[in-house]
């Protein structure tokens, strides 16, 4: 299979450009395509066929479940067996854009789109060339991010080609990606309305909706392959470089100093190290070998969201034996977001002194 590659403006999308894309998923092809958050790899979600080639395509696993994007909130109907209330109050405040929910599921949705759950995970995105595509399409569109599974996700057309070239009919290049970590995940289906997943909208923001929103009870823990998973598909092991990766958390000036010693360590061991940091980190003279990406001021969680899944898929392509990330102030949402991302991808934690990134 080719993969062919359509460019479009990413506030102003021709119609006529997405044309062909919007065929291609209507038919029952795959078309990955920029959200606000991060590049989804798209499938016609009422079509048991195409779901599977897109798991397929992504070599992701049968029990874990995928989001059906939609183009406005009366396109929910048809997907769910009751609508809760509170939807509408959520849709005002935070649709299009990076929330999304699950809710109990119609028999209209294929038992692949939500591997066999009883509830579907709907999302309405806000990017334009998102929006203009669902609309033309016409359909449903289910679609993870665009990444070969526990990958980090892609930002970028080129992350999506890096995995995905030759496996997908189609990508739609808009460009960067605004926030750079997947949407907040609210579980609506189940009692006690709950975040499963952390992204660009916090706790605090749906509370102001829905008083009892809480967090997933494993939102703040370290990853470990053995703890128990608050859902399907909330996998510990994720969002990875291939290249292995050691999160050091704790109190930055703690954190620079365990770092150097390690990246000394390792250096005059002959390995190659990449070391992902704040602008204002110290680094210390770097010596040969090592590669120093800085993702932002460590405070502006947006800066660093938006650039983290681009460094650590550099650091694989500069080709380092070890990726060293120091942790970020887990202080807003996307801060948990990033927390939780790094927290996945990593090998190991070091934790450097008092932990001053934990809520
Ligand atoms: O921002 C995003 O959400 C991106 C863009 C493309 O929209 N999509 C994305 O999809 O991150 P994916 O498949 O990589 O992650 C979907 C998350 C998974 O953690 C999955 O477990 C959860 O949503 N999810 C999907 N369906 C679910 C369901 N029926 N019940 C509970 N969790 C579900
Ligand atoms: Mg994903």
């Amino acid at each position: 299979m080719t993969t062919t590659v359509i460019r479009v403006d990413p506030t102003h999308p021709d119609p006529a450009a997405l044309a062909p894309a919007a065929q291609c998923l209507a038919r029952g092809g795959l078309v990955a395509f920029p959200t606000e958050t991060v590049y989804g790899l798209g499938a016609h979600a009422l079509d048991p066929e195409a779901v599977m080639r897109l798991f397929a395509a992504k070599a992701r696993p049968a029990n874990d479940p995928v989001i059906v994007h939609l183009a406005t909130l009366k396109d929910v109907v048809a997907l769910v067996s009751w609508l809760p209330s509170v939807v509408t109050a959520l849709a005002e405040r935070f649709w299009p854009g990076p929330l999304t929910l699950v809710l109990p599921k119609s028999a209209a949705v294929p038992v692949q789109v939500t591997a066999g759950l009883d509830a579907v995970a709907v999302r309405i995105p806000a990017h334009p060339v998102a929006q203009a595509l669902i609309r033309l399409a016409g359909v449903p569109v289910a679609a993870p991010s665009a990444n070969l599974f526990s990958r980090p996700s892609p930002t970028l057309a080129a992350h999506v080609l890096e995995d995905l070239d030759g496996r997908i009919d189609l990508l739609v290049d808009g460009g960067a990606t605004r926030v750079g970590v997947e949407s907040t995940v609210l579980d609506l289906a189940h009692g006690v309305p709950t975040v499963l997943r952390w992204g660009a909208v916090s706790l605090e923001e749906l509370r102001r909706v829905l008083p009892d929103a809480r967090a997933g009870v494993n939102h703040a823990r370290p990853a470990s392959e053995t703890a128990p998973q608050p859902a399907p598909g909330m996998l510990a092991k994720h969002y990875s470089p291939r290249t292995p990766l050691v999160l050091y958390e704790g109190a930055p000036d703690a954190v620079m100093r365990r770092l150097a010693t390690d990246v000394e360590f390792e250096v005059s061991a002959g390995r190659r190290v990449g070391v992902v940091v704040a602008d204002e980190d110290t680094v210390r003279a770097a010596p040969a070998g090592v590669r120093l990406v800085r993702l932002g001021p460590g405070h502006d969680s947006g800066a660093v969201a938006h650039e983290l899944f681009a460094a650590l898929r550099g650091l694989d392509i500069a080709g380092v034996d070890v990726i060293m990330v120091r942790g970020f102030p887990a202080t807003d949402a996307l801060g948990l977001a990033i927390q939780d991302r790094l927290r996945r991808a990593a090998v190991r934690i070091v934790t450097c002194e008092h932990d001053l990134t934990s809520p």
